[in-house]
């Protein structure tokens, strides 16, 4: 079936929607773009996305072509149209379509486009109770993680280099510490503790992690934000990536070293678990 998705201003079947070989968003990935779940036909966490959008627009000295009233209503309509009970909308804003230069164009309008995925048994995945295995990379990308830019191509090498490894996904590192994943947040859990980068510029600030670790500190678990090696991460007892769209999921194994007794640990199970049952009750 034919998807409808939103392309400046126009809901059209995805076969009729068409942007600029000029878009800045395909000549220079001048654009930035938020990921959203949906569970139940409701949005998870949309004020969270809506807000880290505008700061990755404001870093860019771009202007958003919605409002974050237009925006929701969008949202909601694509996951009306398109039928969507589990699953994900995808949004992207660009500088626009200007003639090749690396200045920014003056007034030209954003470019906007929506459309939405659907993930059935998004909520139950499989992989939450096998867990994934990840390896580890250098962290190759450019400087400013904290925009949610489309520059993708980085994150794709990863993934490419852990399907080639027999893994899941890489882990990215810096200056010997793990950054993030390649697209998601990492996190160890030693003795009850869990470990994860604290924020900077140098990884996405994670809706999905900011959510993760509020809920972790309502139950009375203890949350250490530092950079930690890949060395001390082959000693943790557990650990687990977070992101919209895989919500909490455990990881079993880093190069090759199983942590524990290679299975999901209890703490990413258990956050797992009220994620998504306190996210729902706000789900909208
Ligand atoms: N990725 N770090 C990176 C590099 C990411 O690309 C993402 C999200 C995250 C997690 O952020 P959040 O919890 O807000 O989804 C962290 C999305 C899901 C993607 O590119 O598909």
């Amino acid at each position: 079936m034919s998807r409808t998705v939103f392309v400046n201003g126009e809901y059209l079947p995805e076969e009729e929607a068409k942007v600029s070989i000029f878009d800045r968003g395909f000549l220079f990935a001048d654009g930035v773009y938020e990921v959203t779940s949906v569970i139940g036909g409701k949005l998870l966490d949309f004020a969270g996305h809506a807000k880290r959008l505008a700061r990755s627009l404001s870093e860019l000295e771009m202007d958003s072509p919605v409002t974050e009233d237009e925006l929701l209503a969008i949202h909601r309509e694509l996951v009306s149209v398109n039928e969507i009970d589990e699953g994900l909308v995808y949004l992207q804003i660009t500088r626009g379509a200007a003639d090749r230069d690396f200045a920014y164009p003056k007034d030209t309008a954003p470019t906007i486009v929506l459309f939405t995925q659907a993930k059935p048994g998004l909520r139950d995945n499989p992989a939450a109770s096998v867990g994934l295995k990840v390896i580890s990379i250098e962290d190759q990308r450019w400087a400013r993680r904290d925009i949610k830019t489309v520059q993708l191509l980085y994150p794709s090498m990863g993934k490419m280099a852990a399907k080639k490894a027999g893994a899941d996904d890489a882990w990215l590192v810096e200056d010997g510490h793990v950054t993030e994943g390649t697209s998601n947040n990492a996190y160890i859990v030693k003795g009850g503790k869990i470990i994860t980068r604290e924020l900077s510029s140098d990884i996405l600030h994670g809706i999905t992690r900011a959510a993760v670790l509020r809920f972790a500190k309502e139950a009375q678990m203890v949350v250490e934000e530092r950079p930690f090696t890949i060395e001390e991460a082959k000693q943790a007892d557990e650990a687990f990536i977070t992101s919209a769209s895989t919500f909490v999921m455990p990881v079993v194994s880093i190069d090759e070293t199983p942590l524990g007794d290679g299975a999901p640990g209890p703490v990413a199970r258990r956050l797992r678990e009220i994620y998504l049952d306190e996210s729902l009750k706000t789900a909208i």
